[in-house]
């Protein structure tokens, strides 16, 4: 059994108070411990998901990939030394502070801090978003995903793909080279661009309703240089989603209606429609880069791109009658 979810992420940031305003506030976590070095937040039963240490600088601290059992962190971490990987065991006061059972860390090639658990804590008191929202849609899917910028795609490769068992839902080679992989039915739990600068590009979280993006979205908007990108949808997992610029630099995605894959079945592809259906405006690109993805937009959109909203039980209510536009897309198989 390989690993399940992403179960949590830690950062560091150089300044923890825009942070829990930012969390609390915008994403709408809940703030769940808080010391003069570190900010843990909860977005479900978890006792924490997200770990904010104050640091010289802002980045990634570490990110923790969840395996079923003791049994399975030992097979993990013996595969992980068979390939030559120094794996170091989490003693009692580090299982402590991730509140885990079992805890061994590593580096990936890229020299970020992987840390593989089991046994995860949740909590009986109930979640108390940031702001009024509908929930945070985990469970088996983990906790949302992140995604690299990455020097070398192929050392990436052979260690998450190759080593650690992740499964490629698919790949991109323009504008840059990317790579999107699954450990469950989330099409991506992590993903790799290539290209620089290097290190955290961002980290998504998923609503269950796409008026928490929404009002998310009006939030945000309300303060200067927050949206990175504006609201729009991916071609590759189809979500809804927009991003915001954090208090550490890189972005968070923020969305809804995220597709899920059969692991057991899925077949890796190229997507080569371009990043986005529609929307995700990327404020802070060039004139020429905008120009490129306007054009690919335009060229998908003349090729008929369209795809159905993925929901859960719930969200959604069926209005009646029929769209002939609609049964005319299905019958012609888009
Ligand atoms: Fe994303």
């Amino acid at each position: 059994m390989g690993i399940q979810a992403l179960g949590y992420l830690g950062l560091h940031a150089t300044n923890l108070e825009d942070w829990s305003g930012f969390a609390t506030g915008v994403l709408g976590l809940q703030l769940a411990g808080r010391s003069n070095a570190e900010l843990a937040f909860r977005m479900d039963d978890r006792r924490q998901r997200i770990v904010i240490a104050r640091d010289a600088t802002d980045g990634p601290a570490f990110f923790g990939w969840e395996v079923e059992d003791a049994a399975a962190l030992d097979s993990m971490a013996a595969r992980l030394e068979s390939a030559g990987i120094a794996v170091t065991r989490g003693d009692a006061a580090l299982c402590d502070r991730r509140h885990v059972r079992g805890l061994v860390h590593c580096l990936d090639p890229f020299g970020n801090r992987v840390e593989l658990v089991h046994g995860a804590e949740v909590t009986s008191a109930a979640f108390m978003p940031g702001r009024c929202l509908s929930g945070f849609r985990t469970g088996a899917l983990g906790m949302g995903h992140a995604v690299m910028m990455v020097e070398d795609v192929a050392a990436g490769l052979a260690f998450y793909r190759d080593i650690l068992g992740f499964g490629v839902s698919d790949w991109i080679e323009r504008p840059f080279r990317g790579y999107f992989m699954h450990v469950n039915g989330r099409h991506h739990s992590f993903a790799m661009l290539e290209g620089k600068p290097t290190g955290l590009h961002h980290f998504m979280v998923e609503l269950f309703n796409l008026d928490d993006v929404g009002q998310g979205y009006d939030i945000a908007g309300e303060q200067d240089g927050r949206i990175a990108t504006t609201l729009g949808r991916h071609a590759n997992d189809l979500m809804t989603s927009f991003y915001a610029k954090t208090p550490g630099g890189f972005m968070v995605e923020y969305g809804w209606g995220g597709r899920v894959v059969d692991p057991a079945t899925h077949q890796a592809e190229v997507c080569d429609a371009g990043p986005s259906i529609w929307g995700h405006e990327r404020l802070r690109m060039t004139e020429a880069q905008r120009a490129e993805q306007h054009a690919m937009k335009r060229q998908m959109a003349e090729a008929g791109l369209r795809a159905p909203v993925q929901v859960v039980a719930g969200n959604f209510a069926m209005a009646p009658g029929e769209c002939a536009w609609w049964e005319q897309a299905k019958a012609a198989g888009v």
